[in-house]
């Protein structure tokens, strides 16, 4: 099935975005560390071509430590720059500068050969919609945002922050669109809060959130709201035990769903990943 939810103003979005591109040497590209692949854009090496890249697994505060574990030993792997983030704790990002000084060596190396001076890094923050680029940006740079938007006349053009020496941020973050024919990508995008909740049926998306976690983390439910029957009968005994019903008496399960994904989201259930590392 392919869903139809890509919002019009994303179009304008992503052209922006791909101008940008243009001007920076670094991508930081933030995904959500619960559900890497499905965060990730598959066209993300067409869109930034061969510009220096940095992968955060966002939002590791709520994912399971070792499956991001295993992402980022994957990454590194791969070549590619890595870390587990909370984009909300400043301290979680210490990380970063040593990450753009290793992303960055080639090219600082390549310019110095040529003669060119060493200048700050230019970055753009991108990633899907709710993976926490604007919470990145004010954690990461908020100070020097805050002293740039004071000065007259600074917002005219482009809008760089300086959060430290070696780097120029751009402050306005690419928004990255996820892209997926499957329906399993688009129900963990819709579980974690990424796409409307309104793409699918909210008790058919709880119903096959639960199946994940009681598969992958038997306690879970059981341990958060001390219910142990799974699936439609767990939804019974969480409507009845809580009194969640409509005017006739009816159990009403939309409030029921809508609690346990508010609750999921919050990190309630525990740390869960619904996505780990496909191992071929
Ligand atoms: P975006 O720009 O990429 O669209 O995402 P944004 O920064 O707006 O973040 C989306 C939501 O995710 C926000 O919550 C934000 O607080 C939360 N968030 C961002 N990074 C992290 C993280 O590392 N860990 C956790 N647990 N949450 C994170 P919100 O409910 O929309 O708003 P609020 O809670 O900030 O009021």
């Amino acid at each position: 099935m392919q869903i139809q939810w890509y919002p019009g103003h994303m179009t304008k979005a992503v052209r922006n975005m791909e101008e940008d591109i243009k001007l920076i040497d670094l991508v930081i590209e933030i995904c959500d560390a619960r559900i890497v692949s499905s965060s990730r854009n598959p066209e993300v090496d067409r869109i930034f071509g061969g510009k220096d890249r940095i992968v955060l697994f966002n939002k590791a505060d709520l994912a399971d430590p070792l499956v991001t574990d295993e992402w980022i030993a994957e990454c590194k792997k791969q070549g590619i720059f890595a870390a587990a983030v909370d984009a909300r704790q400043k301290k979680s990002l210490n990380i970063l500068n040593s990450l753009i000084d290793k992303a960055t060596e080639k090219k600082r190396a390549r310019d110095q050969k040529r003669g060119i001076r060493p200048r700050s890094v230019r970055t753009i923050v991108v990633g899907i919609p709710n993976s926490g680029k604007s919470t990145f940006i004010n954690s990461y740079a908020g100070a020097a945002r805050a002293k740039t938007g004071n000065k007259p006349g600074v917002t005219k053009g482009k809008q760089w922050i300086r959060p430290n020496k070696r780097l120029e941020l751009l402050d306005t973050p690419g928004i990255l669109w996820p892209k997926f024919e499957d329906d399993s990508v688009g129900m963990h995008l819709a579980c974690v809060g990424s796409i409307r909740d309104e793409v699918f049926e909210v008790r058919q998306l709880v119903m096959e959130l639960m199946e994940i976690v009681v598969s992958e983390y038997p306690d879970s439910l059981k341990d958060t709201y001390s219910i142990t029957e799974t699936g439609a009968e767990f939804l019974e005994v969480f409507a009845d035990s809580r009194h969640i019903i409509k005017k006739g008496g009816e159990p009403d399960y939309d409030r029921v769903c809508h609690m346990l994904l508010t609750d999921f989201r919050s990190g309630k259930w525990g740390r869960i990943s619904l996505e780990r590392l496909q191992r071929s």
